[in-house]
């Protein structure tokens, strides 16, 4: 998997359909090949390089070839020595310089990964094939040793990159950008760049532009990863579908501010970068100190976007999330904020568990609105005090009556946050994240608990631990509704709080390990004001993660698409809400809703009371489909057969894991008079296999379902089904 020919000059990293080649010449890397397998190289890198060189850029102390880091294709480049472009690292030393010059020292293969220290990461159980390249680099000037790590998950066709920079030296140096991955593509003139843009309800949007020369970039400064861009990007061939062509993902294992992006050259040459945003960054190292970037996550595929998705989806499926409900159908459940939100009282939820109950739904979550004097958003954050005028009889009375009514009990936590009007912030001024002597801005309502503090986390686990405790409650939503602002911390010295953003992250990384190990059979449910911090670090702690706060099903289609570029649809909470819908006043089918929200983590978020007769039936049998099906959405190969962000009709198939059930969610949103006719063409199937149709059982072969395809006409406003294909086994 991962070899080095010291003759040749050349690592050779493969996964099962992809190599990544590193050169190392003259004690320099360069980066010389990521795509498709080779199965052999009989070259050496030098011979694999232009021998052009650049007639202005400074030449390399020491390094022979004559072509200079500035114009080369560089593996982890770093500035000013003499490479001039943006580079992965960015440290200014205690003489107050910034050049880097970095020189192979040695390197070490090893089977299996080791852990990523305080941060979330891809993880490694018994049998898994995978190796990990490190490859130490020197500044001797400079006393700092930089560690590349390349963690080859070969039947996953993906590499998880991170950096370790190491202070030898006996003075301080701060690192001012540190990225987890930098490599650089040449002949990239005609790729293109796809991101996930958004805001507040719109998440994930997806955009793909042409590369420009200059640097294009996206990134978050806003304290966690964001609803506005995902830490994610692609570079693509321009004649990149979604079945077909070169795609390149890039994926950080991130919560909170990141940057990443692509720099095209002059010569045609696209640095690709991510990590921690360099913006208002810097971490000082102390002699001795080391400072580890967070994952990347990188992704080759010639099979287009989907081929490039489905790595990703199963990665973090089963390499990702981790616990117990990793493995296992996780419950449906009802949440009651769509329902109520903060008018509720035992009597209304206790009416709304028993119509849940009598509909097959297995998980009542109560949601803001439990605690303090909470009528609205207006305050009472930080004490997590049940609200005896909503349950005299305390949190643990209401949970039995919920269990007695045979369902689980989950409950609504924003631990991060506080209000001034709270005994916490009364008692502890200086916990919240602030610049001391001036006045924050509160977002609803809200200030940010200061988890860059020691003291501060472990308050927040045990007060999270006691609310645990004090009930028998089986799952958490864990929400965190603002973004930061008037960023310090008291604890910190001046030159230090540069690093309180970041170690914000790291604060809460603890809590969530802390706690989630603590209680292993407690469901944890992300959600930032719905996906605004929908990444592959919370999914390490919580293997699933509310969408949205937009419920229409329409938008949620588009959603779930956009964030199904990276993220599995075993990680999308997705629920039925009501209509017209509350955020939209949309009107859309039960049926479509019911249809949008099977393929994710599927609940309800309405008042089941209200729902008519015919629509509680409806609800038993998307219950009973979900609980029949819902494992091919989820643990299946998703194929994104129409987008719609391209047209009203939205169609995602999905093959499951033993390959002999099909199923192909079909939603469209509007009709059109005397619709043109049009066929949906499945993808992937055993083109000599026989597949009946469930409904009509009609035998079709997948070659004709993959050519011929089904025919569809665009006739109904709102038009939603779910077809299943069971492939025929001979005996
Ligand atoms: C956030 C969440 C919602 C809901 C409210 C409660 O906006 O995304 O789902 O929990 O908070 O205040």
């Amino acid at each position: 998997m991962i070899t080095f020919d010291g003759e040749k000059g050349i690592f050779k990293l493969d996964t099962e359909d992809s190599s990544y080649l590193i050169a190392l010449y003259n004690n320099v890397l360069y980066h010389l090949y990521w795509g498709k397998k080779i199965p052999e190289i009989k070259r050496s890198a030098d011979a694999m390089f232009s021998l052009k060189g650049s007639s202005f850029s400074a030449l390399d102390i020491g390094v022979k070839w004559g072509r200079s880091a500035d114009i080369m294709p560089m593996e982890y480049p770093t500035y000013g020595a003499p490479d001039l472009r943006t580079p992965a690292m960015h440290l200014r030393y205690a003489n107050g310089s910034s050049a880097t010059a970095l020189r192979y020292s040695s390197h070490t293969v090893i089977k299996g990964k080791p852990k990523l220290y305080g941060l979330p990461a891809t993880y490694t159980e018994r049998g898994d094939n995978v190796e990990t390249l490190s490859i130490t680099l020197t500044d001797e000037f400079n006393n700092i040793d930089v560690v590349l790590n390349y963690s080859v998950w070969y039947d996953y066709n993906a590499i998880a990159r991170s950096t370790i920079i190491k202070n030898k030296g006996k003075e301080p140096l701060s690192v001012l950008s540190a990225c987890s991955t930098s490599f650089d593509i040449t002949d990239a003139a005609s790729f293109e760049m796809l991101n996930l843009y958004g805001v507040w309800g719109r998440e994930r949007t997806i955009e793909r532009m042409p590369l420009r020369h200059g640097i294009q970039m996206i990134d978050s400064k806003r304290g966690s990863s964001s609803h506005n861009q995902n830490p994610f990007l692609a570079l693509l061939s321009n004649n990149c579908t979604e079945l077909t062509g070169d795609a390149y993902g890039i994926n950080l294992v991130f919560s909170g501010n990141f940057a990443g992006g692509v720099e095209l050259d002059g010569y045609n040459t696209a640095r690709v970068f991510m990590g921690v945003n360099p913006f208002d960054f810097g971490y000082k190292l102390a002699p001795g100190e080391e400072f580890t970037t967070p994952e990347a996550v990188m992704v080759y595929s010639n099979q287009g976007l989907s081929g490039m998705s489905r790595s990703y989806h199963s990665l973090y499926r089963n390499r990702i999330c981790r616990g117990k409900f990793r493995d296992i159908e996780r419950p449906v459940l009802i949440n009651n904020w769509e329902a109520t939100y903060y008018d509720f009282n035992e009597e209304k939820i206790i009416n709304i568990a028993k119509k849940a109950k009598e509909i097959g739904i297995e998980l009542l979550v109560i949601d803001d609105g439990w605690f303090g004097e909470r009528n609205s958003d207006a305050g009472y954050m930080g004490d997590w005090n049940v609200n005896i005028k909503k349950f005299p009889r305390g949190l643990s009375n209401i949970a039995e009556q919920i269990n007695a009514l045979g369902l689980k009990f989950g409950l609504w936590i924003e631990p991060e946050v506080v209000s001034y009007d709270s005994d916490l912030y009364r008692l502890h001024p200086d916990w919240c994240m602030h610049i001391k002597g001036r006045k924050s801005c509160l977002g609803r309502n809200e200030l940010i608990l200061d988890l860059s503090r020691e003291d501060v986390c472990d308050y927040l686990i045990s007060r999270i631990c006691g609310i645990l405790d004090s009930a028998n409650i089986e799952y958490i939503k864990w929400d965190m509704n603002r973004n930061m602002s008037e960023i310090g911390s008291e604890a910190l010295p001046a030159d230090k709080q540069s690093e309180v953003a970041y170690r914000y992250v790291l604060g809460l990384y603890r809590i969530l390990e802390t706690v989630t190990a603590k209680y292993p059979n407690v469901l944890f449910e992300g959600c930032s004001g719905g996906g605004g911090r929908f990444d592959a670090g919370m999914l390490y702690y919580m293997p699933q993660i509310w969408t949205s706060d937009v419920t229409d099903a329409e938008e949620r289609l588009k959603i779930q698409y956009g964030t199904s570029i990276v993220y599995p649809f075993s990680s999308m909470g997705a629920h039925v809400a009501a209509v017209p819908n509350h955020q939209l006043k949309r009107s859309t089918p039960f049926s479509m809703r019911g249809n949008a929200a099977v393929m994710g983590q599927f609940g309800y978020e309405l008042d089941l009371n209200m729902l008519n007769a015919e629509e509680i039936e409806m609800a038993k049998l998307q219950v009973g489909f979900y609980k029949k099906y819902g494992h091919i959405m989820h643990t299946g190969d998703c194929y994104r057969i129409s987008s719609p962000f391209d047209s009203d009709l939205s169609v995602i198939q999905f093959i499951a894991s033993d390959k002999n059930t099909v199923l192909l969610n079909i939603c469209c949103k509007q009709a059109l008079p005397n619709a043109p006719f049009k066929r949906i063409v499945l993808t992937d199937l055993e083109s000599d296999a026989v597949y009946v149709r469930e409904d009509t059982g009609e035998q079709l072969t997948g070659g004709e379902l993959c050519t011929i395809g089904i025919p569809f006409v665009n006739g109904d406003e709102h038009f939603s089904n779910i077809l299943i294909f069971n492939k025929l086994i001979k005996n």
